[in-house]
């Protein structure tokens, strides 16, 4: 059976373990190995998950079937300002993708959202991810803007921003 659970600060080890095997697949025609190296490290470092989870309102979902993590999701409420959510994380492994978990991930996100008033989910998505663009647009998500974000060591990410107006949104219908 499929479920979507809520992590506790033990299962970050979990999320960790699952990055380490999505992460590179799902970067290796977009970033170099460098740079792939360095963002897990900045990203996926168990010290500072748990700084995420007790001290920056971050909810860790992992989806699962039976006992065996299939994905997570990462998300914050009123992230930098009040009413938006903000979609940090979402990974899944690649046997997992395309069976509709992604979009179960982000029902879980939108119901939490609604219940806490958000009337807005936002994601930053690498420009070059074509296939997780296509599934977020397919979700109703919407492009409002490009960023280059200046990472350190010369890395950049060159993402764009999208967004589900929740007011608009209809994804429980889809
Ligand atoms: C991006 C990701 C989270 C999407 O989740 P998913 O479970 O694969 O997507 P779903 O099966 O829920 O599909 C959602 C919608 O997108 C569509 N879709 C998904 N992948 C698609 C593809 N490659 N081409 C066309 N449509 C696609 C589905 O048909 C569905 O639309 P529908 O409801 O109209 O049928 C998942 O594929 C993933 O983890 N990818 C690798 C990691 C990654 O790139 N993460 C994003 C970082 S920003």
């Amino acid at each position: 059976m499929i479920q979507v659970i809520t992590a506790k600060e033990v299962d970050l080890i979990e999320v960790i373990k699952l990055a380490d095997i999505i992460w590179p697949k799902t970067f290796e025609a977009i970033l170099s190995k460098e740079q792939i190296k360095y963002m897990m490290k900045m990203m996926y470092d168990l010290k500072k998950l748990k700084h995420q989870f007790h001290n920056e309102g971050h909810v860790f979902l992992i989806v699962k079937e039976g006992s065996k993590s299939l994905g997570f999701c990462v998300y914050q409420l009123d992230c930098q300002e009040k009413g938006k959510t903000k979609i940090h994380k979402i990974y899944l492994l690649p046997e997992a993708q395309g069976k509709g978990l992604g979009k179960k991930l982000i029902h879980e996100v939108i119901v939490n959202a609604r219940k806490n008033d958000s009337n807005l989910i936002y994601l930053n998505v690498n420009i070059n991810n074509t296939k997780a663009i296509v599934a977020y647009k397919a979700m109703g998500f919407e492009e409002t803007k490009r960023e280059v974000i200046d990472i350190g060591n010369g890395f950049v990410m060159d993402d764009i921003v999208m967004e589900m107006n929740l007011k608009k949104s209809s994804l429980e219908n889809k």
